[in-house]
């Protein structure tokens, strides 16, 4: 009979055939998380030491063949052998080729499943900083293009028509606004990440003397999960963190979506700096905006492993299932993904071309000033409803006559309510509709350099 090399193997009787030994397999995603796997060994073998189960000598040589291995994986010379499954065996295996009796100590009071779900943890709290720092850079780019277009106008749209002239910076600054909840959010799931599940082992905890609390210090963890069955079994770390990155995503996509619109022939409000489109086979005059278009493309990715992860869950009994193996992958490509998303968008809003002119041409059509014109008349004494349907009137009359509000001669504009008086022009152009609006969180200049302010004030960079 033939041979089987398994860890597990001395109960079975029958050798594992090669399809299930692939499909059971997770050594060709797994190793990604080598690094973490041997921080948190490094830490659980100091433990083990300060606990006295393993001695001194132990600790030195399990010390000694991890860092070893550590050198031969960044070298690329670490053989990973689908025999031993996943990243946890071929790293336990290697340290017993190097150092011998001491490499079969460190799996003392652990398992796998506590083991997993720190290297996971690990990953994603390195993952999360990153993205953080990330987004701070996007913010920052965002808020440079800002100040410089805080007298900029631009049509603001509704059901993308014309609606209301505001500022471009006015626009800029509420995708700052979303990023800085999308980072919220993801300092947020850092607390729920960083608490330690290592000691819960199988799923009810070990009877060796461990000390948890010494090793979520030695990991930086900010506590230790309070439940064993609970530590080895919940992916709602991963869950949120997917779910943080979706809604980052669909920002980006809706931004993206706007960048493509703005970028076309009929708007020209923009030009994407060319290193950031492709032209096109077989039509010569084309420059397409490919970084937006797939930035808004792979957000369907991004929200696919959400939903795959949920599934994943949600027929779950407690504790460990071997399911949970197929947590990695949709997070390391939400990782990717969401890194180099956030990489290239920075890089492309800083190279941005703006054309404030093309922009205020298109907010002076469609009679974006219409509403000014109906406060006008509240303010001069008439009731908001009534005001609506005397500027309706007045908008049709320009339609008719196909000219701008602010061109009907006085004289006319009396003619639909006497309460009409010269000061009106004040209230039809496009830089009076904007500047008139100088709430908090309001379009005039005044509203928007101090948002932009505030704003300054929220980058830790
Ligand atoms: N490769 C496994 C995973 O990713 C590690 C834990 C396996 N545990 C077990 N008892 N089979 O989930």
């Amino acid at each position: 009979m033939k041979k089987n090399n398994k860890k597990w193997s001395s109960r079975f009787a029958e050798p594992t055939s090669e399809i299930v030994k692939r499909y059971t397999a997770s050594v060709s995603f797994d190793q990604r998380l080598a690094m973490f796997d041997i921080q948190g060994s490094l830490a659980h073998a100091q433990m083990l030491k300060k606990q006295k189960v393993i001695s001194a000598s132990d600790l030195r040589l399990i010390t000694k063949g991890l860092n070893q291995i550590k050198k031969e994986i960044i070298a690329q010379k670490f053989k990973w052998s689908i025999d031993l499954e996943d990243v946890h065996l071929n790293i336990e295996n290697r340290l017993t080729q190097i150092v011998g009796e001491s490499g079969k100590k460190l799996h003392t009071g652990r398992s796998r499943n506590d083991q997993v779900s720190t290297d996971m943890r690990l990953y994603l709290r390195d993952v999360v900083d990153q993205i953080i720092d990330r987004i701070e850079t996007l913010q920052a780019s965002t808020l440079n293009l800002a100040d410089k277009h805080i007298s900029s106008i631009m049509p603001g749209l509704t059901h993308l028509q014309v609606a209301q002239p505001i500022s471009f910076a006015h626009h800029l600054h509420a995708y700052f606004e979303m990023l800085q909840r999308d980072k919220v959010r993801f300092i947020d799931a850092r607390k729920r990440i960083n608490i330690l599940p290592l000691g819960a082992a199988a799923l009810a905890g070990t009877s060796y003397p461990i000390d948890r609390k010494f090793i979520a210090k030695l990991l930086k963890f900010d506590g230790v999960m309070e439940n064993s069955l609970d530590a080895v079994s919940d992916r709602d770390f991963l869950i949120e963190f997917n779910s943080n990155a979706a809604l980052l995503m669909t920002h980006l996509s809706r931004w993206s979506e706007e960048l493509i619109m703005w970028s076309s022939s009929f708007f020209e409000f923009i030009e994407i700096s060319d290193g950031f489109c492709t032209g096109s086979s077989i039509m010569p005059q084309k420059k397409n905006p490919d970084v937006p278009e797939l930035v808004r493309g792979k957000t369907g990715r991004v929200t696919g492993h959400l939903v795959n992860l949920l599934t994943l869950m949600k027929g779950q009994p407690l504790a460990y299932n071997k399911d949970n193996q197929e947590d990695k992958e949709p997070i390391f490509d939400v990782s990717d993904t969401v890194l180099d998303t956030l990489n290239i968008f920075s890089e492309m809003i800083s190279k941005l071309k703006i054309f404030p002119k093309n922009m205020e041409a298109a907010a002076s059509k469609g009679y974006p000033t219409a509403t000014d014109l109906a406060d006008y008349l509240v303010k001069k004494g008439m009731a908001f409803r009534e005001a609506h349907g005397v500027v309706a009137k007045i908008v049709k009359f320009a339609i008719d006559q196909n000219c701008d509000l602010d061109k009907i001669e006085l004289k006319v504009l009396q003619k639909f309510s006497q309460l009409i008086e010269k000061d009106v022009f004040n209230s039809l152009t496009l830089k009076g509709s904007v500047q008139s609006r100088k709430h908090i969180g309001g379009t005039s200049s005044k509203s928007v350099i101090a948002a932009l302010k505030n704003a300054r004030s929220k980058l830790t960079k």
